[in-house]
């Protein structure tokens, strides 16, 4: 894939994880905690393979601001992991705002650093299907 198809596949990864965000919001809203268990077990593997897949495509154009972005992945994926392994033992009432955080956060992600990111590919690897 060139740059600028990784970037669309980014686009469309980004998709799936707002669809499942608005799907794991009405399952908290509705305090559906076996929807929500199921949700956020997938949103822990959309996210990793989207998280790895970015990484791939910051390397391959020598993204600058790469390290901060990174660390900004880790710090979702570990918070997302260790909210899966909370709720295998506790009740949804507990973890409820830790979700909503972490939507949040990887809402906001996608608009800032994930931009940033976007544009560098767009100003960087050449011109439309290079
Ligand atoms: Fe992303
Ligand atoms: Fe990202």
């Amino acid at each position: 894939m060139t740059p600028r198809e990784q970037v669309d596949a980014i686009v469309r990864d980004h998709a799936e994880i707002a669809d499942l965000v608005a799907r794991l919001r009405s399952a908290l809203e509705g305090g559906d905690h076996q929807e929500m268990k199921s949700l956020l077990m997938a949103l822990e593997m959309v996210e990793a393979k989207h998280y790895a897949s970015e990484e791939a495509l910051m390397r391959a154009v020598a993204y600058d601001q790469a390290d901060a972005h990174r660390a900004e992945h880790a710090k979702m994926l570990d918070t997302l992991k260790r909210l899966n392994e909370v709720l295998v033992w506790e009740n949804l009432g507990a973890i409820g705002p830790q979700v909503v955080a972490h939507i949040e956060a990887a809402l906001e992600h996608m608009i800032d650093a994930d931009q940033a990111l976007n544009r560098f590919v767009s100003a960087n690897a050449g011109p439309a299907g290079a």
